[in-house]
């Protein structure tokens, strides 16, 4: 059985059924007025009903029982560093960079997928919908009868070690590194772990993940809408009693319970849906004469703000390729921006600076923070001899930017114990090579 079908472009529209129970899908008005099955029709609107039509995104569940059947949301105890607080410290304008983040403890302690969340940075407001945060989970075990949902935003997440078994709403997906996904606001999803797992979460309040324009490239490249992959229908028939569905909401977490699983859709049709993608499969479009593309080239997904080619976030990945350009310096520039970039590594090492910066840690080069290669990179790029050569071979770094500045929690300043002080250290040696006469 396929997990997976194409979608063949972000808008479009999809439809799926459990196998175990075909023509589960009302056709159009010839439909009865009872359900096939008698299942119940529940929508889950992802815009505004008045969202023009290119950007109004829903879709029709057809479940065993509505999702409003629960009982009252309580507080959630647990997850204590999944927090929105961006006033808990005091700004600091710092390069800043993580060692790798830690992995659960081997105490043999269980943690799973929504307790093992921690927010390292963020901006903004759920409330106004306007904002982001930045998160690394770290769990070692499975949600058992439980799901979660973001009241908040989208996820999405970006998986550095460990295979997340994904089950969502709309079906099942396996997400491994090196590949992503993305878990739209509000549908409910668990996460089944087989080995201590860790990864990147991108959260944004605004709207939704889409594909960037490509303008002069044309009709092909970068992230190809035929490599997204979305689940086909399918229910958990197990006849669960005590079941938890936990919420975030307002930047905080709830629960409730449940007697049966959020997990009953038979059947679905619709454009708003969650949906992975292999980075593997990414078109590389790169300079072949002179000059350095910015990175933006690299772009997988944008949530755009309101301001033209602003985005609230852009997820960004530097991935194997080949490296042409004539007289000019290879490596990512020296850097200030009117943007923040987050940096996560999935694996291997980043060509920029290939110390220090490890899988499964990260940087933020905040707003106008001076940034850019370390002095081993620029000594040799800049004797390099400039053929043509393999570039980040066997490595996947990626970036998160964002138009918003970002504040970083207490946890990923202090109470995680992973920034590493001596980053600074890392341009102190660049000579001063100025000379009056040409090279
Ligand atoms: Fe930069």
């Amino acid at each position: 059985m396929s997990e997976y079908k194409y979608l063949s472009g972000f808008g479009s529209h999809f439809s799926s059924e459990d196998e175990r129970y075909p023509n589960s899908l009302p056709v159009g008005q010839n439909s009865p007025q009872v359900c096939p099955y008698k299942l119940y029709a529940e929508q889950l609107s992802g815009s505004a009903f008045t969202a023009p039509r290119t950007e109004n995104v829903r879709t029709w569940l057809y479940r065993k029982l509505p999702s409003a059947v629960h009982l009252p949301f309580q507080p959630f105890k647990g997850a204590e560093y999944f927090r929105q607080n961006w006033d808990e410290q005091p700004p600091n304008p710092n390069q800043l960079r993580w060692k790798p983040f830690d992995l659960p403890p081997k105490d043999g302690k269980r943690v799973n997928f929504v307790e093992g969340l921690h927010t390292v940075c963020g901006a903004g407001d759920p409330r106004s919908r306007h904002g982001l945060a930045i998160h690394i989970y770290s769990c070692n075990s499975s949600m058992d009868n439980s799901a979660f949902y973001n009241s908040d935003g989208d996820f999405l997440i970006v998986p550095q070690q460990g295979v997340l078994d994904i089950t969502t709403e709309f079906g099942r997906m396996s997400v491994a590194p090196n590949e992503i996904c993305v878990i739209p606001q509000g549908i409910r999803f668990a996460v089944n772990v087989d080995s201590p797992s860790r990864g990147y979460i991108l959260e944004v309040y605004d709207g939704h993940f889409v594909l960037p324009d490509l303008g002069p490239i044309g009709a092909n490249g970068l992230a190809n809408p035929r490599d997204f992959e979305t689940p086909v229908a399918w229910f958990d028939d197990r006849d669960v009693k005590d079941f938890q569905v936990i919420s975030k909401f307002q930047g905080r977490l709830f629960v409730a319970k449940q007697n049966h699983s959020v997990f009953d859709v038979v059947a679905w049709h619709g454009n708003y849906v969650p949906f992975k993608y292999d980075l593997s499969k990414f078109m590389v479009i790169n300079s072949v004469s002179f000059d350095h593309c910015d990175p933006s080239i690299f772009t997988v997904l944008t949530c755009p703000s309101l301001r033209a080619g602003t985005a609230i976030a852009d997820f960004v990945i530097f991935p194997p390729r080949w490296s042409v350009q004539e007289h000019t310096f290879r490596p990512p520039y020296y850097h200030r921006n009117c943007m923040s970039e987050f940096m996560g590594l999935i694996l291997g090492k980043y060509e920029a600076k290939e110390d220090g910066f490890a899988a499964g840690g990260a940087t933020l080069h905040s707003m106008m923070t001076p940034h850019g290669p370390d002095v081993k990179c620029f000594e040799g790029a800049s004797n390099a001899k400039l053929v043509p050569e393999r570039v980040a071979e066997g490595t996947q770094a990626f970036m998160f930017e964002s138009s918003l500045s970002l504040a970083v929690t207490k946890w990923g300043e202090e109470t995680c114990q992973k920034l590493d002080a001596a980053y600074y250290e890392c341009w102190q040696a660049l000579k001063n090579n100025f000379q009056i006469t040409k090279n």
